[in-house]
């Protein structure tokens, strides 16, 4: 029999499939290996790559869900840099977090040192969830992938979702001016967030081409043709979605915009960087809703809609 207290929840599915393959099953609460922290989470967030890696067999199973949140660790193995027992903190599990057997939906989770930092502290930890994959994939995009300017004007399609919110925020902190694609029940939360205008996702492509952007940041793969032509030709657009590949490919073929593929790195200095926007009030979570464990089915649910504004995330504290 285990012992009392060496166990946990976690959210696990063993076959790929839909919301009913998820599962909150007992597990036992994971210790540190050499470089790696034991984290109690108090909060995870939840990401489209959720619902692909739910829905695919590859590579391996049982698998769990979720790879960012924030909590307080509770074990440091050896070589585990400078965070210690007690510590809140935030991180992304990584690129290759969804092949893991347990994810962040779970009240502990193992963690190489190094994808995880010290938590903003002006934020509730629950809600600084929201940020560390969103915050890291617009950070990345806009500063490494665009490189953005100030006085540069920026256009962001599928603003209202986690990463677009984020983009503008970070956008608005890197002093451009901000041009939010979106459904229109997200236009005032993309206003409220600094977008300088916004556009209806709905609304016809312009009859006349105006390049009036320098760069683009594409949250959302539709319509991509006439987004980039609202780009000088000289911008810079980078692209989230797996649908929008084709474009990066052609641009290095053919003249016009650069499109390049945008992926997001669990660094701790970018983790460090955010929650210095976050301490500075130049970043906020903006959370849909928040969700128990044993409701991860619902979470996932809300997700796979593709119409989420800001995060879900799953509060381990809620029963
Ligand atoms: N490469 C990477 O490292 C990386 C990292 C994170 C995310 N991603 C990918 O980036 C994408 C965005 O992630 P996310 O977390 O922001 O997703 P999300 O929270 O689901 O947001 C997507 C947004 O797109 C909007 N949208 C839907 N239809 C649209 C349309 N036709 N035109 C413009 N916008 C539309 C949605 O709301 P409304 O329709 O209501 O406006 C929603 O707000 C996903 O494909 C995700 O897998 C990639």
């Amino acid at each position: 029999m285990t012992p009392p207290g060496t166990t946990m929840r976690a959210a696990q599915f063993d076959r790929a499939g839909g919301l009913e393959v998820l599962r909150v099953r007992t597990l036992p609460i994971p210790t540190a290996r050499p470089g790696r922290l034991v984290v109690k989470v108090r909060a995870a967030g939840v990401n489209p790559s959720d619902i692909t890696s739910r829905r695919s067999r590859w590579p391996r199973l049982p698998r769990g869900t979720c790879s960012d949140f924030s909590g307080e660790i509770t074990e440091a193995g050896p070589g585990a840099g400078d965070l210690h027992p007690g510590q809140p903190v935030w991180g992304w599990l990584g690129p290759f977090a969804l092949t893991r057997s347990t994810g962040a939906a779970a009240d502990y989770v193992e963690v190489e040192y190094d994808r995880v930092a010290p938590a903003p502290v002006t934020v509730p930890l629950r809600d600084a969830a929201a940020l560390p994959l969103v915050g890291l994939t617009a950070l990345h995009a806009l500063r490494d992938v665009v490189r953005l300017r100030p006085g540069q004007r920026l256009l962001v399609v599928g603003a209202g979702g986690g990463v677009g919110t984020a983009a503008i925020q970070l956008a608005k902190a890197m002093g451009a001016d901000v041009t939010a694609v979106a459904g229109s029940a997200k236009h005032a939360l993309c206003r409220e967030l600094g977008a300088d205008r916004v556009i209806d996702h709905a609304a016809p492509a312009p009859a006349v081409r105006v390049r009036d952007h320098d760069a683009l940041l594409a949250c959302h793969g539709a319509g991509l043709r006439t987004h980039l032509d609202r780009l000088h030709r000289t911008a810079r657009a980078a692209v989230l979605p797996a649908r929008s590949f084709p474009y990066a490919i052609a641009s290095s073929l053919l003249p016009g915009p650069r499109v390049r593929i945008s992926a997001a790195r669990p660094l701790r200095h970018d983790l460090e960087e955010l929650a210095e926007h976050v301490d500075s009030g130049t970043l906020r979570p903006v959370i849909d809703q928040i969700h128990a464990l044993e409701s991860v089915q619902e979470a996932h649910r809300a997700v796979e809609t593709g119409h989420t504004r800001g995060k879900h995330i799953i509060d381990l504290a809620l029963t």
